[in-house]
Formats: C-alpha cells, sequence, structure tokens
C-alpha cells in the first residue's frame, strides 16, 4: 500500500515521518554540540559541532511549530497511543521541543546581540543594557530543560524498541 500524505489510524503518513526523522537527525546533531562543548572544550571538534548550535536551534523552533499544526489537522486520524503513559510521553516532549529554543531566543534576544540565520538577519540587536530576567531565564532553564529533553529522548528510543521487542504492538511499523 502506498504511503499515504497523511496520518491514518495504522501508521503515521509522509508528512508526520518526514518531519519526525528529520528532526531526530537534527537533534542528534544538536545534542552532539552541546556534548562536545561540555567534553571537548576548545577543540576542532567542538568549533566544528558546536559553530552550529544557534543556526540548527532555529531550525528546529521552525520544524515544531509545522510539526504542531500538522498534529491537530490529523489529531483525529493518528495511530492511537498505546498507553497514557505514552501520550504523556510524547506530549511531555512536545512541550520540551517548544520550550527548549524558545526559552534561548528569549535570552538571544534580552542580550541585544544581533541573531543572523542563514544569512538572514532574524534580531538585529540594540544598543545599551541587556534585559535582565530574559537573559537570566535562559542561563537558569536552556541547559538544564536540553539536558532534561535528551534524557527523555534516550527513555523514548528505549520504549520504542522495547515495544517491539517485548510486546506486540510493533509501534516501530506506524514510523518507520
Ligand atoms: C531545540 C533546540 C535546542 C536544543 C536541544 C539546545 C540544547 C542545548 C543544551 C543541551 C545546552 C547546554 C550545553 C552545556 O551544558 O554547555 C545548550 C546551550 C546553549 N544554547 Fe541551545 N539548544 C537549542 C536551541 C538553541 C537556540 C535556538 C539558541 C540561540 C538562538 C541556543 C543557544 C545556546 C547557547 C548560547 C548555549 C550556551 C549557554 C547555556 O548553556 O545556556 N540554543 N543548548
Ligand atoms: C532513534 C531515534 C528514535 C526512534 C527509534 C523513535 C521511534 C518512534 C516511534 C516508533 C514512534 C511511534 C510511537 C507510537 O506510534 O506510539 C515515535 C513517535 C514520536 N517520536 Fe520518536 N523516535 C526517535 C527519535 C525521536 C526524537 C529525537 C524525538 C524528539 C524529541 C521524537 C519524538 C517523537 C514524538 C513527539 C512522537 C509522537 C508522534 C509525533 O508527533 O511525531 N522521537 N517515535
Amino acid at each position: 500500500m502506498a504511503l499515504a500524505i497523511r496520518d491514518t489510524h495504522s501508521r503515521y503518513g509522509l508528512v508526520s515521518r518526514a518531519l519526525h526523522w528529520a528532526m531526530a537527525l537534527l537533534f542528534l546533531w544538536q545534542f552532539s554540540g552541546a556534548t562536545a562543548r561540555v567534553l571537548l572544550e576548545d577543540t576542532a571538534l567542538e568549533s566544528f559541532l558546536w559553530g552550529t548550535h544557534r543556526t540548527v536551534g532555529v531550525m528546529l523552533m521552525a520544524l515544531i511549530l509545522l510539526r504542531i499544526v500538522w498534529a491537530l489537522i490529523n489529531a483525529s486520524r493518528r495511530p492511537p497511543s498505546v498507553s497514557v503513559m505514552a501520550k504523556l510521553g510524547h506530549l511531555a516532549l512536545y512541550g520540551l521541543m517548544v520550550a527548549v529554543p524558545t526559552i534561548a531566543l528569549i535570552r538571544q534576544y534580552g542580550s541585544g546581540r544581533a541573531l543572523d540565520v542563514f544569512g538572514v538577519n532574524l534580531m538585529p540587536g540594540f544598543e545599551g543594557e541587556r534585559i535582565d530576567w530574559m537573559v537570566d531565564l535562559g542561563g537558569l532553564l536552556h541547559g538544564e530543560l536540553g539536558w532534561a529533553m535528551l534524557a527523555l529522548i534516550v527513555g523514548h528510543i528505549v520504549m520504542a524498541v522495547m515495544h517491539r521487542r517485548l510486546t506486540n504492538h510493533d509501534v516501530l511499523k506506524r514510523m518507520a
């Protein structure tokens, strides 16, 4: 059966899969960079991986907004969650996918520094005092929530594999 563009009750459609796997690759890159920043400070590998952090972060922010719109359009036809925990876990992932880059962008704005992505000026920056609460919010939460998200993603992958191995709910088939 050809893969439908929209979701059906038995599997995710083309757009949901493209978003899920493209974003999974970008998150892999993003967290490799964050890990290099912590473990490989001042190495060539760090500048290679970490150098794109803002750009990839902004791309992920744009993609999650599209993904939410697509999830809402397909809400009544998606494959049903296998459990309440799965539903809550996916909701938490959505929450963090929005919160982590949003908090970073608020900090970026408050710092008064310009933000350019692919040559497009997203924030012009400003002269004068930085906006403390914006910068402090990011300092307090961006990295911490980012690492919490990585832990949740690891749990998510483990659960997907466990469902495939230990139960007859092969959820991977719906997304792979
Ligand atoms: C979903 C997207 C994003 C993820 C998963 C993410 C993840 C992370 C993580 C885990 C850290 C902590 C690294 C450490 O402990 O040293 C971090 C730091 C940082 N991120 Fe992001 N980030 C994202 C988007 C962004 C965006 C959009 C910006 C800026 C426009 C940004 C700017 C920064 C900066 C400046 C730091 C270093 C300061 C700090 O630790 O808070 N990030 N990010
Ligand atoms: C190797 C990596 C990954 C594997 C094997 C995997 C596997 C899966 C599977 C099998 C499903 C379908 C679950 C179901 O039908 O109940 C799913 C859905 C989902 N996954 Fe992943 N996943 C991976 C990475 C990620 C990452 C990095 C994220 C982002 C934070 C993510 C977020 C989600 C969300 C939110 C859903 C719910 C459906 C949707 O809205 O797209 N996954 N994943």
